[in-house]
């Protein structure tokens, strides 16, 4: 998405809610750096793969009902599909409860992805911090998601909006700022992980590498996404250059 109209979206957000008269919050004067902006490398430790042999990695939970009583947890896991289990419960190393989900892969051009899993953990109560704990063994990790308070006129609820995250400095300190506000959930407005600026194999690279990054929030607030223009996958140049 072009920046301009992102900012347009967000201004129209801004000015609709005085014109109800709601109170629109506070808008913090966050102002991402100018483009140009360097990709991370790939060895920088923002991309750190979990030790551990098959240890879960881009973890990232999303809202999985309409309620606000069900997140769906997703994450992959490298060498083997493992399991598709999530034990979790809402005390921190004891979990009761137990879902299941399914796994599922894919190639392009000569990548192949990690096995890929999502879980619907659902009937939830409202307002609950809930521990979670996905890998066996050695490499399993624990996590925790919050769910929203019980709908109604006047709840409160923060949440951020991210567009255009992709994966450099500037990336990086927009999440950072995001992880600082205090908010609960991002609604993102598409324009994910920027790897279709690479080719054949790095475009999964650096997918992966993007799921990594985006980990210390999206395993613990569930973002809410769309789909934005650089979501959509070319299938690369087939002749030698
Ligand atoms: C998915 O993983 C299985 C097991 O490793 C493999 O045999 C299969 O080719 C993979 N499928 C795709 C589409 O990559």
């Amino acid at each position: 998405m072009k920046s301009l109209l992102f900012q347009l979206i967000l201004a129209s957000f801004v000015l609709s809610n005085f014109d109800n008269n709601v109170n629109a919050g506070h808008t913090s004067v966050f102002v991402r750096k100018e483009w140009p902006s360097e990709d991370i490398p790939l060895d920088h430790e923002v991309f750190a793969v979990p030790t551990g042999h098959n240890a879960p990695q881009q973890v990232h939970i999303t809202q999985g009902d309409y309620d606000g009583k069900a997140v769906i947890i997703s994450w992959v896991t490298p060498d083997e599909p493992g399991s598709s289990k999530v034990h979790y419960g809402t005390l921190k190393g004891k979990y009761e409860f137990t879902a299941e989900g399914k796994m599922t892969n894919y190639t392009f051009y000569k990548y192949n992805s990690g096995y890929i899993h999502h879980v619907l953990v659902d009937g939830l109560e409202y307002d609950t911090k809930f521990y979670y704990k996905i890998g066996t063994g050695d490499s399993a990790r624990e996590f925790w998601f919050q769910t929203p308070p019980k709908i109604g006129p006047d709840v409160p609820y923060k949440f951020g909006i991210i567009g255009d995250l992709g994966q450099t400095y500037n990336s990086l300190s927009t999440l950072e700022h995001y992880m600082q506000s205090g908010a609960q959930t991002v609604l993102f407005v598409g324009d994910l992980s920027y790897a279709d600026r690479y080719q054949y194999n790095d475009v999964g690279i650096r997918w992966d590498s993007w799921g990594r990054f985006v980990e210390k929030s999206t395993a613990y607030h569930p973002w809410i996404w769309s789909a934005g223009n650089h979501e959509i996958e070319y299938m690369p140049y087939m002749v030698k250059r």
